[in-house]
């Protein structure tokens, strides 16, 4: 499992630890699209700036994204205009055109070399049933922009029953996008630490205190860019939001290959983009199979789907690369931007993209580092993170405590009918041993791995996912490789591995 993002070497960009505690000015925990676009920002201002990271420069969500830079963020623009009125959805919309404006800015004034390049965003349905949602999704946008046109048909391999373009979208490599901006960040004489992780956040008089697995870091500002925020209190995010998780593949379709990115408005909600590989070839993107994080799935559910998918449209496709990714959902659609917590003074956070982080990262990275400039940003109001209206979303707050209640308590007390022995290689899942729950993957070799399945953010039963060999909570979104370690926040823990073969012998 690879990503078509992450597959060049990451060398030479980073700096080295110096001193304990580290000092600066601001710090930016993650170096994804919006740590490293706020770091960025900071930087052209001639600000002290320390980009910190767990892994590398982009290699967690952004580098498992599709990597579109649209301002179609789905059939949003109606429910907008609803919700909150035609100033706010024109507003929504102008702000995310500035964004793709200013990544085609950014990478012609630094030239970087990152496959950028213009294309039409349409969002369209098989289903004649759906076709109402577009052409009220197209009478909202006409409302404010000339952008969008309805079509009926588009160039992809199979027959649509209609579809939304909007105009001169975007789409690029976010990985090399990255590392040009990182390049430019160091050679301006700010840091960037990887393969560093980020525990704990203390306020005290001046600034913060960042306790890191490499040392201390001390702060007057900090932005939380980490994805999935890892302070708990204050702030309650994971009561604002919840993790959705997303499956890709990359082919050759071994023939001609279309132009546009598109989305599919019904379920299984394929997407589709170009890409240009690591060899230069152009090839195709097929993103979907998207479930809530946490639950437990098999391959079938997932990469076959795909695959199907693909071989169905194009039958002689060689498939060259697969992942998985995962996005933060809000509950009222709209991304969390700028002061942390009114507890928390200059804490800023950029969260909550609602799989359209690419576009909104940058809007994130401009709104955090105007704030911290203590500039005007017309379009803060707009994302306001301290907002409550999410919780107003009565039925996804309770599906978030259901699920909590769930996982804390119903499932951890209730026995499991699985045996080790049950489990054929490749496969994984939660037995019963002495009484407790064991988390246990067979590898292909017959390999046992066993852990404690209680996540480490705030203590919800693991399932396992079987399309990733990982084990997966329900609750956050959390995610641990088959062996224990931490892969995704919230949690920043490993699992407690277990030895089954003393449990065993015990028994
Ligand atoms: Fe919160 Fe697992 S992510 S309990």
């Amino acid at each position: 499992m690879k990503s078509i993002w992450l597959t060049e070497n990451q060398e030479g960009f980073q700096t080295n630890w110096m001193g304990n505690p580290m000092r600066t000015d601001i710090v930016i925990i993650g170096a994804g699209m919006f740590g490293i676009t706020t770091a960025h920002y900071l930087t052209e201002a001639g600000a002290d700036v320390l980009v910190l990271d767990k892994s590398g420069i982009g290699r967690m969500t952004t580098g498992h994204t599709t990597a579109k830079i649209t301002s179609q963020h789905g059939l949003l623009y109606q429910y907008l205009l609803e919700k909150y009125g035609v100033d706010f959805a024109k507003e929504y919309f102008e702000a995310n055109e500035e964004s793709i404006q200013e990544i085609e800015g950014i990478v012609q004034a630094y030239q970087i070399d990152c496959d950028f390049e213009r294309q039409d965003h349409t969002m369209f349905t098989k289903s004649a049933n759906e076709k109402r949602k577009i052409v009220e999704e197209v009478r909202a946008m006409k409302q404010f922009t000339s952008q969008v046109e309805k079509v009926t048909k588009t160039e992809l391999p199979f027959e649509i029953e209609l579809g939304i373009t909007v105009k001169d979208q975007a789409q690029f490599h976010p990985i090399r996008y990255l590392r040009g901006l990182a390049k430019n960040i160091l050679e301006k004489g700010n840091k960037i630490i990887l393969d560093t992780t980020c525990y704990d956040l203390k306020k005290e008089k001046d600034g913060y205190r960042i306790q890191t697995q490499k040392g201390e870091v001390l702060a007057k500002k900090v932005v939380l860019a980490s994805h999935y925020p890892f302070i708990k209190y204050p702030g309650l995010y994971f009561f604002k939001m919840y993790q959705s998780s997303s499956y890709v593949i990359a082919f050759d379709p071994k023939k001609d290959i279309f132009s546009g990115m598109y989305l599919q408005v019904e379920e299984p909600k394929f997407s589709f983009r170009s890409a240009i590989d690591s060899d230069g070839k152009r090839i195709l993107i097929l993103g979907g199979a998207g479930h809530k994080t946490g639950k437990s799935v098999t391959d079938q559910m997932t990469y076959e789907q795909l695959k199907q998918e693909v071989q169905q449209e194009f039958p002689e496709a060689e498939i060259r690369y697969w992942w998985s990714t995962r996005d933060c959902i809000t509950l009222d659609k709209l991304p969390y931007i700028g002061q942390f917590s009114n507890l928390l003074p200059n804490v800023y956070i950029g969260t909550g993209f609602n799989k359209w982080g690419m576009t909104t990262s940058n809007l994130a990275a401009r709104i955090v580092s105007d704030e911290i400039l203590e500039k005007k940003n017309r379009h803060q109001h707009l994302f306001l993170a301290t907002r409550m209206q999410p919780i107003e979303n009565r039925e996804e707050v309770k599906n978030i405590l259901a699920q909590s209640v769930k996982s804390l308590v119903v499932q951890r007390v209730k026995p499991s009918q699985l045996r080790v022995e049950d489990l054929a290689n490749g496969e994984g899942g939660i037995v019963q041993l002495q009484g407790k729950k064991v988390g246990v993957y067979r590898d292909e070799n017959g390999k046992i791995y066993a852990v404690k399945p209680v996540c480490t953010h705030l203590g919800c039963l693991l399932n396992w996912n079987g399309a990733d060999k990982t084990w997966d909570c329900p609750c956050h979104g959390s995610r641990y490789r088959f062996d224990g370690k931490n892969l995704y926040d919230p949690a920043m823990k490993d699992l407690e591995t277990i030895s089954v073969k003393e449990e065993k012998e015990q028994e």
